[in-house]
């Protein structure tokens, strides 16, 4: 029986406590909702001996990278470093089709290239600590946006590597780094991360976003993944959610997202017939997104995200609209 401020002030105590004067923490954020709160909370505690790392994996939302870049640095004040590695995953995921294969790609590369920054980082706080003469520069905490469920369950996605949901997949900085975990959502549930996030003054916007697979838009092309199909996908999830949250839906839907379906479909513009990809288009609302339904829009917001698209993207002629419960669908079309 607690109420969210002393919440807050225990944690930070605790927080401070642990990491002592010097103490140094990393930690990833996406830009969702956990680390976002996650890293705020950090901040508040340990000021700029928090570092986050927001890794670019090219696979991302349209201009993601930049978005949370501003939102967490500059409005948040967050100590972050925007690391833009998407030739690197783009090059690594060339011409592979299998979801569980881009699954497992995305999450070691997040593991080579967060584990290459965290290093730069601590040389860089090394050598500014020297000047002092003491080890101020050492990295010990890794911090982690583990909720409640995520302990009592550990919530297993497709597949053997989907484990790094969160990119919970940090073994090796554990022992190579030798950094100790650093959780101060896991006793929390989602809403009151949210309401944690609120308190902290996030803009809701930011504690209210869908969620959004660490794997990203390469599960939501189906086949090989390419800076062009990136591209195309980007601009029509963007358009997508854009209507979506100006017809003021956002909040009702609990996942919106588009997914590129890389087959032919006959189209026509002016006298000529087309040939061109199809975007799907799924909503669905879920509790916890073990079961899900899908969304009923009211037809007009519909029409007006067909139109956009179509017009909008080259590449697309046609849009349709996945009308299948999880189960026996799934959320994810990979
Ligand atoms: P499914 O498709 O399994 O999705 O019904 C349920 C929820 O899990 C998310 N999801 C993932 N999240 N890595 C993630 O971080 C993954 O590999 C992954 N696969 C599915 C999905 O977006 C939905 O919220």
């Amino acid at each position: 029986n607690w109420t969210m401020e002393e919440f807050i002030g225990k944690e930070i105590k605790r927080i401070k406590e642990i990491c002592g004067p010097t103490g140094r923490v990393i930690g990833a954020v996406s830009g969702g909702v956990d680390s976002t709160v996650a890293a705020k909370l950090m901040h508040e505690a340990i000021g700029d001996r928090f570092h986050a790392i927001m890794v670019d994996n090219g696979v991302l939302r349209l201009n993601e990278g930049q978005t949370v870049y501003e939102r967490l640095n500059k409005d948040l004040g967050v100590n972050l470093t925007l690391v833009d590695a998407s030739e690197l995953f783009l090059s690594r995921l060339e011409g592979v089709e299998d979801p569980e294969q881009k699954r497992r790609i995305i999450g070691n590369t997040f593991i080579n290239v967060f584990e290459e920054e965290a290093l730069k980082i601590e040389a860089l706080a090394e050598m500014e600590a020297e000047k002092g003469g003491d080890r101020k520069g050492k990295i010990e905490w890794l911090l982690q946006g583990t909720l409640y469920p995520d302990v009592i369950e550990s919530i297993s996605f497709k597949g053997p590597s989907a484990t790094i949901k969160t990119h919970h997949n940090v073994g090796g900085l554990l022992k190579d780094m030798k950094l100790k975990l650093i959780e101060p959502l896991r006793e929390l549930f989602k809403d009151e991360v949210r309401a944690l996030g609120r308190l902290l003054s996030i803009p809701t916007h930011l504690v209210q976003r869908h969620p959004f697979p660490g794997p990203g838009l390469a599960i939501r092309i189906l086949g090989p993944v390419t800076r062009e199909q990136v591209k195309i996908l980007q601009k029509a999830d963007s358009i997508y959610i854009e209507e979506i949250r100006n017809a003021g839906l956002y909040d009702q839907i609990s996942q919106a997202f588009a997914v590129l379906l890389p087959v032919k479909a006959v189209g026509v513009m002016g006298d000529k017939r087309t040939c061109e990809q199809v975007i799907a288009l799924r909503a669905v609302q879920s509790e916890d997104f073990m079961t899900a339904d899908w969304f009923v829009f009211p037809a007009p917001v519909l029409r007006k995200i067909s139109s956009r698209i179509t017009n909008e993207v080259e590449g697309i002629n046609r849009v349709t609209y996945d009308i299948s419960s999880k189960p026996p669908a799934t959320v994810e079309w990979l």
